[in-house]
């Protein structure tokens, strides 16, 4: 797939630079994720009257929900600077004692994707965090040495979607561990509210409540669809953004009431009209509906799932009930629900992707 979807969780480069601009700053200005955000506060305030720096902090949860965000917020609640870096660029243990030795004292130091970092690097990473020491390797071979090296006390924030892949070392050094939730549509209209003032759009509740019941519990989504209603509007000369021009600009993108694109439509479309409602496999579903395997696996099936339209069971996927009444369609009267095709629990990110 060549374009980032509508309704994706991630993010293009482009759309970064659009993001930086929407980030809340502090702490207060973060919306939603209550605990987390008063967990955190209260690690980031004891370090404060410790005159410490924070114990390190592991943020985890699917893309678009406020890791990095929350990692900036870190640095600026802190007063410190910031370093960024990422697992994938971190190959060498050698990358990893760059950047170390390099930190200021206090530095927050922030690694995106922290569970693709290799594995030499992160075991340089646990003695660093625990002790803030590095051991140098000079030399190869026999005549190899290592220097020890003391590092000033920095702040780790580690950010990453599959907290389920990080080894249990890594994960125990940190010393508080945030999940990120999928935010209700309450808390995407602060979101949307927020943004909106900042983008000087004229949008009343309703326009709010309709693109955040389309944003599938994610801000990022929630601010791209709020930029593409913001166009719609701009195009037909209307200032005043309300449901029905909402509605009207996204169905135009086709995203629907629920936050489902074309894809996701055509895979349940055929689920219920080709094979009768499943189970079917997984293969022949994307055969179906002319896509790559992998695509319906990572893009359609995690949202469908969590929408509880789409069930997977060990002979196959099958549609829910729901799928049909969203559909508009009759669910036939023997629902395909019977033993051997309950579908599997599917709650955590981890086991969809
Ligand atoms: N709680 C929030 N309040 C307001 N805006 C938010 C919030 N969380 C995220 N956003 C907005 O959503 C966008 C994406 O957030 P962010 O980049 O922090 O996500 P992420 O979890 O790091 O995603 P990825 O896994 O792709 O790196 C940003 O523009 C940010 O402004
Ligand atoms: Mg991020």
């Amino acid at each position: 797939m060549s374009e980032n979807p509508l309704v994706a969780g991630t993010s293009e480069p482009d759309e970064r630079v659009l993001e930086a601009a929407l980030r809340p700053k502090n702490l207060h200005d973060f919306v939603g994720q209550q605990r987390v955000r008063e967990q955190l506060s209260l690690v980031l305030e004891a370090a404060r009257i410790r005159e410490r720096t924070s114990d390190h902090v592991l943020l985890s949860g699917p893309p678009g929900l406020g890791k990095t965000t929350l990692a900036m917020i870190v640095a600026a609640e802190m007063n410190a600077p910031l370093r960024i870096s990422s697992g994938p660029a971190i190959q060498h243990a050698g990358d990893l004692a760059a950047i170390l030795s390099s930190l200021a004292e206090g530095e927050v130091l922030f690694l995106d994707e922290i569970h693709r970092m290799s594995r030499p690097a992160e075991e340089m990473l646990y003695m660093a965090m625990e002790d803030f020491r590095v051991d140098i390797v000079v030399g190869k071979g026999a005549g190899a040495t290592a220097i020890p090296l003391e590092l000033p006390p920095f702040t780790l924030v580690g950010a990453t979607t599959r907290a389920g892949l990080l080894p249990g070392p890594l994960r125990d050094r940190f010393g508080f561990t945030g999940h990120l939730e999928f935010y209700s549509i309450s808390e995407l209209e602060l979101v949307l509210r927020r943004s909106a003032m900042l983008m000087d759009l004229k949008v009343n509740s309703a326009g709010f409540t309709e693109i955040a019941s389309r944003s599938r519990g994610t801000p990022r989504i929630a601010n791209r669809l709020l930029r593409r209603v913001r166009d719609w509007a701009l195009v037909h000369r209307n200032e005043h953004i309300d449901a029905t021009l909402a509605s009207r600009a996204l169905d135009m993108y086709e995203v629907d009431a629920r936050g489902l694109d074309r894809l996701d439509r055509s895979v349940l479309h055929a689920l219920c009209t080709k094979f009768g409602g499943g189970p079917v496999g997984l293969s022949t579903l994307a055969i179906a509906v002319g896509e790559e395997t992998e695509t319906v696996e990572t893009v359609a099936e995690p949202f469908l799932v969590r929408e509880g339209l789409l069930g997977r069971t060990p002979r196959g996927r099958i549609a829910m009930p729901d799928a049909w009444i969203h559909l508009g369609l009759t669910p036939p009267e023997d629902m395909p629900l019977g033993p051997g095709t309950a579908p599997t629990p599917s709650s955590s990110f981890d086991d969809e992707q």
